[in-house]
């Protein structure tokens, strides 16, 4: 799986416009910030892990886009103004936000680390609620805004030992339809996207756990547990992913807010 589909290529110009992209030193965010800053996009990309973080723009310049990079732990308000203070330094406008920092635990509720709960929630709930609050007034100002919360299947369904990932992520949901009823009178949408198992380093380390607890291979955990909900039997790639981020930024969407977009491979379909 490459770019995004060259039909969507054409038709998706993104020149002139601004994105922040969060977790983006890694897996989807990464791939999302590679398709945004290809349709033109001037991309911040923000990661808690400054050397990624480094990385991935050394990679995304070598391919002449034009980027910044900001460490920021999206759990922390002065990070997130922060985060957003240089965007407008550097570029002078935000036009779209991408809420894709995330982090896994997986524990039987009774055994679920406290401090860990905190995580989760702090950087995928109250993250993606610090990013709103100091980027949405950019995009009132401009009359024109999109915000992409990365929910996930386990936003709509649950897994026994992912409590704090999938409280997280229905909250997710509920945040992007008040802000989406909220904004809409300013040309802004507020969408969040579920996928099903992406290929990420985030997944590589739940089937090496598994793999762990279940004495089998990965490629069984891969085929026998992770993939058993799924009508389609294959992982999402992070691009296909990224070419619904630009699908939802083009004016094909403009009509299109306060959803919850599944690329599930038919795990909703049951
Ligand atoms: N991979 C999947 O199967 C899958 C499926 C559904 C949803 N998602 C969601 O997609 C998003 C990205 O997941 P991924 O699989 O690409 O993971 P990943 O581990 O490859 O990337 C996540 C990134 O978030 C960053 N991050 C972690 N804590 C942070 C913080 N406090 N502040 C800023 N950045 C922080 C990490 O450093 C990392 O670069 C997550 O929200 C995840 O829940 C993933």
């Amino acid at each position: 799986m490459g770019l995004p589909n060259a039909a969507l290529l054409k038709e998706t110009n993104l020149k002139g416009k601004v994105a922040v992209v969060t977790g983006s030193a890694s897996g989807i965010g990464f791939a999302i910030a590679q398709g945004l800053s290809r349709m033109g996009a001037g991309v911040v990309l923000a990661d808690l892990n400054p050397e990624a973080g480094q990385t991935a723009l050394g990679n995304l310049r070598n391919s002449d886009a034009t980027a910044e990079f900001v460490a920021t732990d999206v759990s922390k308000t002065h990070d997130v103004r922060r985060l957003m203070e240089v965007a407008i330094e550097r570029f002078g406008r935000i036009d779209i936000l991408v809420n894709d920092a995330g982090v896994q635990h997986m524990a039987p509720v009774v055994d679920f680390p406290e401090d860990r709960w905190d995580q989760l929630i702090g950087v995928m709930l109250t993250g993606t609620f610090l990013c709103c609050k100091y980027a949405v007034p950019h995009m009132i100002r401009q009359n024109w805004g999109r915000v992409i919360n990365l929910g996930s299947i386990h936003g709509k369904v649950a897994a026994p030992y992912k409590s704090a990932y999938v409280a997280a992520k229905h909250g997710v949901l509920g945040l992007t339809k008040v802000l989406a009823l909220k904004v809409a009178e300013h040309n802004i949408t507020c969408n969040a996207i579920c996928p099903a198992d992406v290929r990420t380093p985030l997944v590589e380390g739940q089937i090496a756990d598994q793999a762990r607890r279940h004495s089998i291979s990965p490629e069984e955990v891969i085929q026998k547990i992770m993939l058993a909900p799924a009508a389609i039997k294959r992982m999402l790639e992070p691009e296909e992913v990224a070419s619904l981020v630009l699908y939802l930024c083009s004016d094909h969407a403009s009509g299109i807010t306060g959803s919850a977009m599944d690329t599930d491979l038919g795990w909703n379909a049951r």
